[in-house]
C-alpha cells in the first residue's frame, strides 16, 4: 500500500477520476456515512423545500414578493453580490460549498411547517442547475413562471437597453432577433439571451430528468400579471403550504403602477420598482409574427410537454399556437 503527501495524492486522483474534479454536492443528511462525519453542530435545516427557477422576466420577482408574504413562506437572505439572488447552483458560487449556501438561510422555526426558499431566475436555462439542485435537494419542489416567450425576450432586450448594454442601446429589437451568424459577436450573446431561455421544453426537459413531473409547477406568468389571487393559491395546493393565505385581501390592483401589488392598511399599496412592469412601446406587429413563427415548435414541444404531464396550457400558448397554424 502507498500514499503521497495530500496535494500529489489529489494530483494523482483526479488524473485517475477526471469527472470528480467539479464537486457535486449531496444532503448530508440523505446519507448515514456522510451523516456521521458531520459536524455535530451543523443542521440539515437550512435548506430550501422549493425554488423558483425563473427564466429572467416572467414575472419571478412579483412571484418571491407574494410568496413571501404568506406566513409559513421564508425566502433565503438576499445577497448583496448577484442582485439578491443566490444563484448556487448556476455559477462559480456552486464552488463556495453548502455552508456557504445554507449561510443564506434563517433557522425554520418550525422545521415541518416552515417552507424556505430561494428564487434564482437563471437557474431555468442553466445546463448544470437541474443536475447540481437534484443531488442536494432530491425532494424539492420547482415552481417555474412561464410567459409567452416573445414578449420574454422583448423584456430581456428592454432589460438590457435599461442597464446600458451598448448592444440593446445601439441596435432595434428587430436588428437583435434577426442578427445573422456574421453580425458581431456582442450582438450574437445578447440575441441568444433574448430567444434561448423561450425554448421552454427543452429547459424543462433538463429538469425534469431529474426530478419527479409531480415535483414540478408550472406558473402561467400572463395570469400571476392579471389575476395573482388564483394563481397563489393553486401554488398554495402545489406545496401544500397551510395555512391557506388569502390573497385576495393581501394584494390589491395599483392604477398608476398598472400591476398588482401588496396591500397595505391606511397607506399606498407596496408595489416592486421602477425596473419591474417597465413602461416601453409594443412589439410591432411584424416582430410580433416573425418572433411566433420563430417559437412555433418550441411552443408546439411546450404543448406536448403539458399534455404529457397533464398540466393545464397557458392561454398564452393557446392563442400563439392559434396563431401560427
Ligand atoms: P417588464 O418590466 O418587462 O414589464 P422578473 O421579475 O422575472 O424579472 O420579471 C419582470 C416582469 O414581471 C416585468 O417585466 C413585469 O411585466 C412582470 N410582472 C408580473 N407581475 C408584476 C407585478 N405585480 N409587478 C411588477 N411586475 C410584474
Amino acid at each position: 500500500l502507498q500514499t503521497l503527501p495530500p496535494m500529489q495524492l489529489a494530483d494523482k486522483y483526479f488524473q485517475i477520476f477526471p469527472e470528480e474534479r467539479d464537486p457535486l454536492w449531496q444532503n448530508p443528511c440523505h446519507d448515514k456515512r456522510h451523516k456521521d462525519i458531520w459536524s455535530k453542530e451543523k443542521t440539515c435545516d437550512r435548506l430550501p423545500r422549493f425554488l423558483v427557477i425563473g427564466p429572467q422576466k416572467t414575472g419571478t420577482t412579483a412571484l418571491h414578493s407574494f410568496l413571501s408574504l404568506h406566513p409559513a413562506i421564508t425566502s433565503s437572505f438576499p445577497s448583496l453580490v448577484t442582485f439578491e439572488e443566490i444563484q448556487f447552483f448556476s455559477g462559480p458560487n456552486y464552488n463556495n460549498g453548502i455552508d456557504w449556501y445554507m449561510d443564506f438561510f434563517p433557522f425554520p422555526s418550525n422545521v415541518s411547517t416552515d417552507f424556505m426558499f430561494e428564487k434564482s431566475a437563471n437557474y431555468f436555462d442553466t445546463e448544470v442547475a437541474p443536475k447540481r439542485a437534484a443531488a442536494l435537494l432530491s425532494r424539492a419542489k420547482i415552481l417555474a413562471v412561464l410567459i409567452n416567450p416573445a414578449d420574454r425576450a422583448y423584456s430581456w432586450y428592454q432589460h438590457q437597453r435599461a442597464h446600458q448594454d451598448p448592444m440593446a442601446v445601439n441596435h432595434t429589437f428587430q436588428e437583435v432577433v434577426t442578427a445573422g451568424p456574421a453580425s458581431p459577436r456582442e450582438l450574437l450573446i445578447l440575441q441568444r439571451r433574448c430567444l434561448k431561455p423561450g425554448a421552454y421544453a427543452t429547459h424543462l426537459e433538463r429538469w425534469l430528468h431529474h426530478y419527479q413531473p409531480s415535483q414540478v409547477h408550472i406558473v402561467d406568468g400572463s395570469q400571476l400579471r392579471s389575476n395573482p389571487a388564483l394563481v397563489m393559491e393553486g401554488i398554495q395546493r402545489f406545496l401544500g403550504v397551510t395555512p391557506f393565505f388569502n390573497y385576495t385581501q393581501a394584494l390589491t390592483y395599483d392604477e398608476s403602477k398598472g400591476f398588482w401589488c401588496q396591500r397595505v392598511e391606511g397607506a399606498r399599496p407596496k408595489c416592486l420598482g421602477k425596473s419591474k412592469g417597465r413602461k416601453y412601446s409594443d412589439m410591432t406587429p411584424e416582430l410580433r409574427a416573425f418572433l411566433t413563427e420563430h417559437y412555433r415548435e418550441p411552443n408546439m414541444e411546450l404543448l406536448r410537454l403539458l399534455n404529457r404531464l397533464g398540466q393545464p396550457l397557458p392561454a398564452w400558448l393557446r392563442e400563439e399556437l392559434q396563431s401560427s397554424s
